[in-house]
């Protein structure tokens, strides 16, 4: 490709610069950001460098030379299009740009020979809208480009390569076995049922060319669908929304890291990144307003997914009022003088939940720690908590499933005496008939905002992330809507339905100061503590 060829590209696409290295000229230059190709050196998956800089700086006006292609609309489409993590999500509101974005992202190599990409869609129906959309940007943000109908590819005068496909069976990956590209995307992620096409395309991220490319795997989607757990799962539930994250496995929920004998043994293998989107982001469809207007008369939940990005949102969920916004907070520490209490469900095979409490002075129930495990002997999870309060100052008491207290045929002390000896000291939780529909209810009651407060009365703090995860996705028991469904991960929810139980909401009547200074009943008056 001839220099002016070259020049002509990085004034068509006006790609975001995220951190990256401008030359001289650029950076003086007070013209609109022209083309970009690196990503933002700052956040870096271990094993590779990000992309050194490329591009030819413009050395006239851009907008007073031509009119600009492309130009990624400000927030989210801007953040996604300068990720450098390895893997990301643009998620959310229908219409907020995603699918555009993800045509405009491999732009930033289509000028590099070595470039090898991959954008593929669930069916070929699908494919066949996206390949339109690249139809009408592509010729004019990389002059010379050739769509090749035979090949379904884009190759680019300097040769850089884009392959558009499908991906529908999971045995449809055999199309692609052998192959290495340096950039891979998803579009509507949502729509692959399980994680298998997108971990098994991960093994086909590799490029000798790597160093001067980066490897990327980027993904677009909507909330709902049928791979709307795992999706969520493996991006959203991890981190803040925006923040970046080692990747974790998304059963255990533990960082991935190097096997043993690696020579990088223990060291986190690549960073992920979700970024949210709404439908304002978009001002070509936002200021239309029938779009908008068209996904507020869904219903509720399919609005709360299309309309407004939220994930928490399933159908038959037990907590639909579940909101982040409003239920979780920052975290901050608990001051000295706030009594605390903990609760647990035990299980050794699967998983065990400890969730630790605090009251705020407005009687505002905060859960500010969680610890979320599995094969832990009773013993060892008695250590682990008392090292992990140590400088807690004081557990006015701690609640346990009292099955716990059940001696399992064998002689001995029972798993909850175990625990009380090493002096981590539990009560039983009540297991009454009843309990649990009356502990859901709890839970709702305090969710709800109080009219008064103009808060709920249960919140949590935003390192809980399991919980967080959990709560709004438990669905109800489709037998007995009352309760929740004991199938699903339950254990962080069993946790705090003990909890919040021993505290039901504090009665007016019920206050005595000189008995109970935070007006709650704290002691069990069978066990003593
Ligand atoms: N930066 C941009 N410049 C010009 N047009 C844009 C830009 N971003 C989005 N658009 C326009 O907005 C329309 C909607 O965007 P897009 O199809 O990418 O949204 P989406 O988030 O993928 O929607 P859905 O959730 O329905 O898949 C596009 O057809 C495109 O014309
Ligand atoms: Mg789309």
């Amino acid at each position: 490709m001839s220099k002016d060829v070259e020049k002509h590209l990085s004034l068509n696409v006006s790609l975001p610069s995220g951190s990256k290295k401008r030359s001289r000229k650029s950076r003086s230059s007070k013209h609109k950001e022209s083309v970009h190709t690196q990503k933002p050196a700052e956040i870096e998956a271990p094993q590779h460098e990000t992309i050194p800089a490329q591009v030819v700086a413009p050395d006239y006006d851009v907008e007073e030379a031509q009119e600009v292609v492309f130009k990624p609309n400000d927030g989210p489409q801007t953040t996604f299009l300068s990720s450098s993590e390895r893997e990301v999500l643009y998620g959310g509101a229908a219409g907020g740009g995603k699918s555009y974005a993800m045509l405009a992202d491999p732009l930033h190599g289509l000028n590099n020979p070595h470039f090898s990409g991959l954008l593929v869609r669930h069916t070929t129906e699908e494919l066949r809208e996206l390949i339109q959309k690249s139809q009408e940007l592509y010729p004019r943000a990389v002059p010379g480009i050739k769509w090749s109908e035979r090949k379904s590819q884009w190759i680019s005068p300097k040769g850089g390569r884009l392959w558009m496909s499908y991906l529908d069976k999971d045995t449809d990956v055999t199309r692609y076995q052998g192959q290495a590209f340096n950039w891979i995307g998803f579009d509507e992620l949502t729509q692959w049922p399980t994680p298998y096409a997108w971990d098994y395309m991960r093994s086909r991220l590799r490029s000798t060319y790597s160093k001067e490319l980066g490897l990327y795997m980027r993904a677009t989607t909507n909330p709902g669908g049928a791979g709307h757990a795992w999706v969520k799962k493996m991006f959203i539930d991890p981190a803040a929304a925006g923040k970046p994250f080692w990747a974790t496995d998304i059963e255990s929920g533990k960082t991935i890291k190097f096997p043993k004998g690696h020579s990088k043994e223990g060291q986190p293998l690549f960073k992920r990144r979700f970024i949210p989107a709404s439908l304002f982001d978009n001002p070509y469809l936002a200021e239309e307003g029938d779009y908008e207007a068209m996904l507020l008369s869904l219903p509720e939940h399919q609005r709360k997914q299309l309309l407004e990005g939220n994930w928490d949102i399933s159908e038959g969920a037990a907590f639909p009022e579940f909101d982040r916004a409003t239920h979780v907070i920052e975290q901050f520490d608990v001051p000295n003088n706030w009594v605390r209490f903990r609760a647990c469900d035990y299980g050794y095979g699967s998983y065990t939940g400890v969730l630790w409490f605090t009251i705020a002075p407005d009687e505002q129930l905060i859960v500010y720690r969680e610890m979320y495990v599995s094969k832990v002997t009773a013993s060892d999870l008695a250590d682990m908590i008392l090292e992990v309060e140590a400088k807690d100052g004081g557990m006015r008491y701690g609640v346990l499933d009292s099955s716990l207290w059940h001696n399992r045929g064998d002689t001995g002390p029972s798993l909850a005496e175990q625990m009380n000896m090493k002096g981590c000291r539990w009560r039983p939780s009540d297991r009454s008939r009843g309990s649990r529909i009356a502990g859901k209810n709890e839970i709702h009651r305090r969710l709800k905002v109080d009219d008064f407060l103009e808060k709920p009365m249960l919140v949590f703090m935003n390192n809980c992330v399991n919980t967080i995860a959990q709560i709004p996705s438990i669905p109800l028991d489709k037998k007995n809507p009352e309760d929740v469904d004991t199938k699903a991960e339950d254990h962080l929810y069993d946790a705090l339905r003990y909890g919040i139980m021993t505290r039901p909401r504090s009665n007016i009547w019920d206050y005595n100061p000189a008995k109970q200074r935070t007006g709650f009943q704290a002691s069990d008056t069978t066990f003593g503590y």
